[in-house]
């Protein structure tokens, strides 16, 4: 039985070019694994912690020097000689070890990357495919039956960005296309191709600067209104041949925390002027918020909303799943962080119906899945997500298919610390198909 002899942690990377911290996970038997922390943009304020040195002039106050000697420091004199295959309590240490409430202490970013890590060389020591052995550890977390066996996502793909992650283009942070009908994850990935470059040209035609993309990939055009990038994703399905509401659906990430004022309970749009620059903030309650949404699911192919009210505007997220709640799919995310005690909130006041599971928000692999299974139990669809600054770390595309989650959001089919993921997904969709076919 393999265990945990040393850890080394390295600074490298990430999508937007910001330091982020590499674990390597060395096992007792030569096996080795790895693992990068991904970072949000347009993070919940109820997430774990990401730890970054802001007093030091290296790369701007976001240098992670602290995490990394926390994790070579205290976290592998607390770790090393831990069984590798017991991810709950090489988990459960990490967290005693850290002590605070939201990991700040030793940095979730050290965390994650250590735990993951950790996972990915019990893996290596077993010779066994990532998915497979999440899987094992997944099938301690699920009802007996249920969702126990590896299954491919659907993915959830941005096809327009705005918000954090497009210089505030649009008020909305993605629109996203959601392939329909019984297909094979690689025949669904080829339609989000072809609609991925049918809408550029649309876009293009326009004269709306779509070649331009922003974090997660997708085209960052300066629209009049964000219904206006919806109108056009329905185009571009429609131009494909295919039919928007049948063989494609809309999703849209609001992330409407980012433009919540919390002194005056409402949220702040941005109409565009008529010269193009973005206008004075104009005020909306909770409400009107959820009005104006209910008019684009009327309109709309829309099959599903994440974070369409503030991370703690609960009465808002209560109204809107009255309404809305048996139409569309209402994502928390800024709601939940991944977090079980969050969610267990939620499903008790009857809030959300589906939760996006970023393993960085709750900090360890264990935590993770815990919210997953309690998502899953409390009937609540399940999304797993990449961070808009991602690497190539593909580990959450073994965890959906271990889990059997619903979804995959990683972001668009450009860059290739998204395509990272889609790679992988297409490789173990080669897999399964060989294990089903012996
Ligand atoms: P973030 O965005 O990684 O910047 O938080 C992703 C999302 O909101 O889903
Ligand atoms: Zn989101």
């Amino acid at each position: 039985m393999a265990r945990l002899a040393k850890l080394k942690a390295r600074r490298v990377l990430d999508s937007r070019g910001r330091p982020t911290i590499e674990v390597d996970a060395f096992a007792s038997d030569g096996s080795i694994g790895r693992a990068i922390a991904p970072s949000g943009a347009s993070t919940g304020r109820h997430e774990a912690f990401e730890l970054r040195d802001v007093d030091s002039t290296r790369f701007g106050g976001r240098d992670v020097g602290r995490a990394l000697a926390n994790v070579e420091g205290e976290i592998a004199r607390r770790l090393n000689g831990f069984e590798l295959d017991d991810q709950y309590s090489i988990d459960r240490a990490l967290i005693e070890l850290d002590g605070s409430k939201n990991k700040s202490r030793l940095g979730a970013n050290a965390l994650i990357a250590v735990s993951l890590a950790c996972a990915r060389a019990a893996a290596e020591s077993h010779r066994e495919e990532l998915y497979i052995y999440l899987n094992k550890i997944w099938r301690s977390h699920a009802i007996a039956g249920v969702d126990a066996a590896p299954r491919l996502p659907v993915p959830i793909v941005n096809m327009i960005s705005g918000g954090a992650h497009a210089g505030r283009n649009l008020d909305v942070q993605d629109v996203l296309a959601v392939p329909l009908g019984e297909r094979s994850y690689s025949d669904s990935l080829e339609r989000i191709v072809a609609l991925y470059h049918e809408l550029g040209a649309v876009l293009r035609e326009q004269g709306e600067e779509g070649s331009l993309v922003g974090d997660e990939g997708g085209y960052g055009p300066k629209l009049s209104d964000d219904s206006v990038a919806i109108e056009r994703v329905v185009a571009a399905i429609e131009r494909i041949g295919l039919a928007p509401g049948v063989d494609f659906a809309i999703a849209v990430d609001v992330a409407s925390t980012q433009f919540h004022d919390e002194s005056t309970s409402t949220y702040l749009m941005r109409p565009r002027a008529r010269d193009g620059s973005r206008g004075k903030p104009v005020k909306i309650t909770s409400s009107q918020m959820i009005d104006m949404l209910e008019s684009w699911v009327n309109r709309y192919p829309i099959t599903a909303l994440e974070d369409p009210l503030a991370e703690d505007d609960r009465e808002g997220w209560r109204e809107i799943t009255r309404r809305l709640g048996d139409r569309v799919h209402l994502i928390g995310d800024d709601l939940f962080v991944t977090d079980a005690r969050r969610l267990r909130e939620g499903v008790d006041e009857k809030v959300a119906n589906a939760i996006l599971i970023k393993p960085n928000q709750a900090g360890t692999l264990t935590e993770t899945l815990e919210t997953l299974a309690l998502a899953k139990r409390s009937g609540y669809r399940t999304i797993v997500s990449a961070r808009s600054g991602e690497t190539e770390d593909s580990t959450i595309a073994d965890l959906a298919v271990a889990t059997a989650s619903d979804h995959i959001k990683i972001g668009s089919v450009a860059r290739s610390e998204r395509l990272a993921k889609y790679n992988r997904l297409l490789r173990i969709e080669e897999k399964l198909s060989e294990a089903n076919i012996n």
